[in-house]
């Protein structure tokens, strides 16, 4: 079956991927990292790359970063089978090293075609590497997390990466709150506020009166890098 085409489901594009060597990460892996949760799921998580153990079991964030997203949904009562969570590539990088340009080329195809199957009204995109990916921004994530994007009418949060949040505990209270935030949203009417594409101003995911995101807009002047117009990597 042609990917170009779309496929019927997860379980086609799974097939359609199989013991995949399109890049090096094949050679090095032990198991590919498809992805898991809700086929449904309104709410869907993109991290970075499998580490060790999700290496070993052949499934996303189940280490100890794995174990902090667990509670963080816990705490705006949801479980991972009522959500979607996979990552920009689906093979573990060799020593836990950043994935490279082209092996992230090679392997969002895949995860394109997962948020087109899944259809998920949020995607909450977790750390840099899945927000720069996402977003086609240089923002970085200390600045842009728990703001609400829109990328071709899809919402999309940035947050910090639960790893990240692990070794700096100041982040592990920024990411429970702006879950909080999306907990509000979900509940709520806000999802159908107006939001921003990235690199028009950033509308303010407002969970209470007087309440407002963080940080200036990321287009502002002072914002992190060279600016936040998509560029060539693009998702949907
Ligand atoms: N970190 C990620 O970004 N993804 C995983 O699956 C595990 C750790």
């Amino acid at each position: 079956m042609d990917l170009t085409e779309g496929l019927p489901d997860l379980g086609a594009l799974e097939s359609h991927i199989g013991d995949c060597h399109r890049c090096a990460l094949g050679d090095t892996r032990t198991r590919l990292v498809f992805g898991v949760g809700a086929p449904g799921a309104e709410l869907m998580f993109v991290g970075e790359a499998p580490g060790k153990n999700e290496d070993l079991q052949g499934e996303p964030f189940v280490g100890a970063a794995g174990k902090l997203l667990d509670e963080l949904l816990a705490g705006i009562g949801l479980s991972r089978s009522d959500v979607y969570i996979a990552n920009i590539i689906k093979c573990r990088p060799p020593g836990n090293r950043d994935p490279e340009r082209a092996e992230i080329e090679t392997c969002t195809p895949f995860l394109e075609e997962q948020i087109r199957l899944i259809d998920p009204r949020v995607i909450v995109t977790l750390g840099n590497f899945a927000t720069k990916y996402t977003l086609a921004t240089d923002s970085g994530i200390s600045r842009i997390h728990g703001r609400l994007f829109s990328v071709k009418g899809r919402k999309v949060v940035p947050v910090f990466h639960p790893a990240a949040a692990l070794y700096t505990p100041s982040k592990k209270d920024v990411l429970a709150e702006d879950f909080q935030r999306i907990g509000v949203m979900l509940e709520g009417d806000e999802c159908d506020e107006p939001v921003a594409a990235p690199g028009e101003a950033v509308a303010e995911m407002a969970t209470g009166p007087g309440e407002t995101a963080p940080g200036p807009p990321v287009d502002a002047p002072d914002a992190e890098g060279p600016g936040d117009e998509p560029e060539a990597l693009r998702l949907f």
